[in-house]
């Protein structure tokens, strides 16, 4: 990138005095998919046709239902690699032949079966193999992490979290409070944007952790904001926290596979993702874990045990002595689910072949690009306001539409007319280009449909 350019334009050239029209012009998609080097990992998705998901919904056909949906929902949930398919199978043809000897004799043993995406794992968070381990679900994970992180005693009890919090997260940190006999109305301490603003700004946060430092026990946080976008400054704060003494996880369900992550670095420590949005494995799929290695290390932290967190070479000498593995897979409980991890592994492996650096230089184009494509819209200046921020090093592959009139009905003639984006309450539409399978020209048919609706609401 040239560093005269600012950050959130594009590398294609536009003429001189560009009008709205040469932006929003479909040709410019076009050769903007031509130009992208990742634009073949989309042929190891399925896309889902219009047609079948307006069927599925009971809604009247599209006017072409072949074509293939503008799914902008990865965010939500991530496609279906091709590949997927097969994987899950294996492990049923495996099952049906060799039974019980499948734990060591599948094609991908599942004994070892968590084993297998470990390091492919361990590069999307930036940790170390050890500092991680695929298992449970996301508020599952956050759970036991709390069991070891969250210590309150009478003086230090608070816990810290944004006020826009995911509400999983709010209920999970609440239970916490109260399971350690607190009134969480008093022990959670949620931080909110300036008046009028929709992000928290850093310096806001470091200082509001001096404020309650004296007080508080872990801080939570979202590193992408499910709502807005915005991506926080995890070194900074992280490294706040850590001054500051206090434990600091953060919930990377919207930052795994969007941004580029280094939780061993900042000395996180722990954190905890799902794999079902950027990282394409499935409704409801397993989740990760990261636990910084100076904790791993030490098997005295109190901890939720089960058979599986201790270590392998004395798990099956079935005393009733546990003893931790000095790894990550300390907090795991139970032996792995293997027909729900096949399709993580399939899922990571694209990972390796894509890259992190390129899918996210990938993602701030895309997104930029369609940052533009709105901001092109005449009606958009007046109808909504974008609450992600504009600087792409604060935002991932997501924008967020904040819609002043009617926001439902927008959402829902989106959807007729065959885009797939989700809804937030009160107001937001979030639409989240992804850097492995959508394309520019997504981008184009989406800002396209937004357009028309927009000039004529439903
Ligand atoms: C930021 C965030 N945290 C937590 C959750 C809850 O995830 P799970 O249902 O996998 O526990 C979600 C789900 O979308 C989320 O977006």
């Amino acid at each position: 990138m040239s560093p005269t350019r600012p950050r959130d334009t594009l590398s294609l050239p536009m003429p001189a005095h560009h009008s709205q029209n040469t932006v929003l012009a479909e040709p410019r998609a076009l050769e903007l998919d031509r130009a992208d080097p990742l634009a073949h990992f989309r042929a190891s998705f399925h896309i889902p046709r219009s047609g079948d998901i307006l069927a599925a919904m009971g809604k009247p056909a599209p006017a072409k239902p072949d074509q293939p949906c503008v799914y902008l929902c990865g965010n939500s949930l991530g496609l279906m690699p091709k590949f997927t398919r097969s994987a899950v199978v294996q492990e049923l043809d495996d099952w049906s032949r060799l039974g019980v000897e499948g734990h060591f004799h599948a094609k991908h043993p599942w004994y070892p079966t968590h084993e297998f995406v470990r390091d492919t794992a361990a590069r999307l968070v930036g940790a170390l193999p050890h500092e991680v381990v695929a298992m449970n679900s996301l508020t599952v994970n956050l759970h036991l992490m709390m069991a070891t992180f969250y210590r309150p005693t009478q003086a230090r009890h608070a816990i810290i979290i944004e006020d826009s919090a995911f509400p999983s997260d709010s209920y999970a940190v609440q239970s916490q409070a109260a399971h350690h006999g607190l009134n969480p109305a008093s022990t959670i301490i949620r931080l909110k944007p300036r008046d009028g603003e929709h992000t928290l700004r850093t310096q806001d946060f470091l200082e509001a952790l001096n404020q309650h430092a004296p007080r508080t026990a872990l801080i939570l946080l979202g590193g992408v904001n499910y709502l807005t976008g915005q991506v926080m400054d995890f070194a900074s704060i992280t490294a706040h926290a850590r001054s500051l003494n206090i434990p600091i996880g953060w919930d990377l369900a919207h930052a795994a596979g969007n941004i580029p992550l280094h939780l061993h670095q900042w000395g996180a420590d722990f954190a905890c993702w799902c794999t079902y949005k950027y990282l394409n494995s499935g409704p409801g799929a397993v989740a990760g874990c990261f636990v910084h290695e100076r904790h791993t290390a030490n098997v005295t932290l109190p901890r939720l045990a089960g058979w599986w967190g201790n270590d392998p070479k004395t798990r099956f000498r079935m005393t009733s002595d546990f003893i931790p593995v000095a790894t990550a897979d300390a907090w795991s409980l139970s032996n792995p689910p293997v027909l729900a991890l096949a399709p993580v592994r399939a899922s990571l492996e694209i990972f390796d072949h894509a890259t992190m650096p390129a899918l996210r230089q990938k993602s701030e184009q895309l997104t930029a690009y369609l940052q533009e494509l709105i901001d092109a819209i005449p009606s958009a200046a007046t109808a909504l306001r974008i609450i992600t921020p504009r600087d792409p090093s604060s935002r991932g592959c997501q924008i967020s539409l904040a819609v002043l009139d009617r926001p439902r009905e927008l959402h829902a003639a989106l959807s007729a007319s065959g885009v797939v984006c989700d809804f937030r309450e009160p107001n937001v539409i979030r639409v989240a280009p992804v850097p492995l399978y959508n394309t520019f020209h997504d981008c184009w048919r989406f800002a396209t449909i937004l357009k028309t609706h927009l000039a004529s609401p439903a």
